[in-house]
């Protein structure tokens, strides 16, 4: 499927399967009953480092049993052989999206949105959206000057990566909602966006420093939300989804 319409059928799904809970959990067990509290109304699920490390790709396959959506968190950063591989690897697990880091550089990223172009899929999937992390809201300036030394701060370092990565192909960009204007003026309306850091109104931020509500992330650009604990720790995990899907519209 090209870059146009994948993004569009993405993005014109209904509110409630743009919300990615994150099952940010130690194994495989808690991940699949987290997801069956989710009910039918859950939409995707991200599987990250720590459960992909605990679980592998058997609870991808099990999470696409149970006719999940599944962002795979990864954010591979190798040469380009090696990330491309690993992006058909994700493609034949039947990922809807997966991740890499921006500054993997113009032939990794053009190697895995080729990759996944190409990839064998599972009966009846689409292929995963390639998302590139531009730089990790984590790394402070003082931190980000130990690794990459650059006359850019860091707003510029985000924007230059992130044009580089749409510009070699990829179909869409993670970053926080504060980030999102100042990343939108440097590509534009079309990539998709994936932002983190949501929380309800009057809600805990927990160790999130800059939070922004669902609404709020939506009118800012975002397409998808990332959601871990607000959902994960709820009493009832369908109906706390079911209320960010509906601040969303
Ligand atoms: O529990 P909470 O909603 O804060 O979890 C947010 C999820 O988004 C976690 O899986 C976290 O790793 C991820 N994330 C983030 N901030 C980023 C990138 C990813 O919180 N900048």
């Amino acid at each position: 499927m090209n870059r146009d319409i994948l993004i569009e059928y993405l993005r014109d799904l209904p509110a409630n399967r743009r919300v990615i809970t994150a099952l940010d959990v130690p194994g495989p067990k808690q991940a699949l009953d987290l997801a069956e509290r989710l009910g039918t109304g859950g939409g995707f699920v991200k599987v990250g480092l720590e459960l992909f490390s605990a679980a592998g790709p058997e609870v991808v396959r099990q999470l696409r049993k149970m006719d999940r959506n599944v962002f795979l968190d990864l954010k591979y950063h190798d040469i380009p052989n090696t990330v491309a591989s690993a992006a058909r690897r994700a493609a034949a697990l039947g990922a809807s999206l997966c991740t890499m880091h921006a500054s993997a550089g113009r032939n990794a990223i053009a190697a895995a949105a080729e990759a996944l172009a190409t990839a064998e899929l599972p009966p009846g999937a689409v292929r995963p959206a390639l998302l590139a992390v531009t730089v990790l809201t984590s790394l402070s300036e003082e931190e980000i000057s130990e690794v990459r030394p650059s006359s850019d701060n860091l707003q510029q370092s985000v924007q230059r990566l992130a044009r580089l990565a749409w510009d070699c192909g990829c179909d869409g960009l993670v970053c926080s909602a504060a980030d999102l204007p100042r990343l939108r003026e440097a590509v534009g309306p079309a990539p998709l966006v994936i932002t983190p850091g949501i929380r309800m109104a009057g809600t805990a931020t927990d160790d999130q420093h800059r939070v922004t509500t669902p609404r709020m992330a939506v009118n800012a650009g975002a397409d998808f939300l990332v959601v871990g604990r607000p959902i994960t720790q709820a009493d009832d995990p369908a109906a706390a989804l079911a209320a960010i899907a509906k601040d969303m519209e």
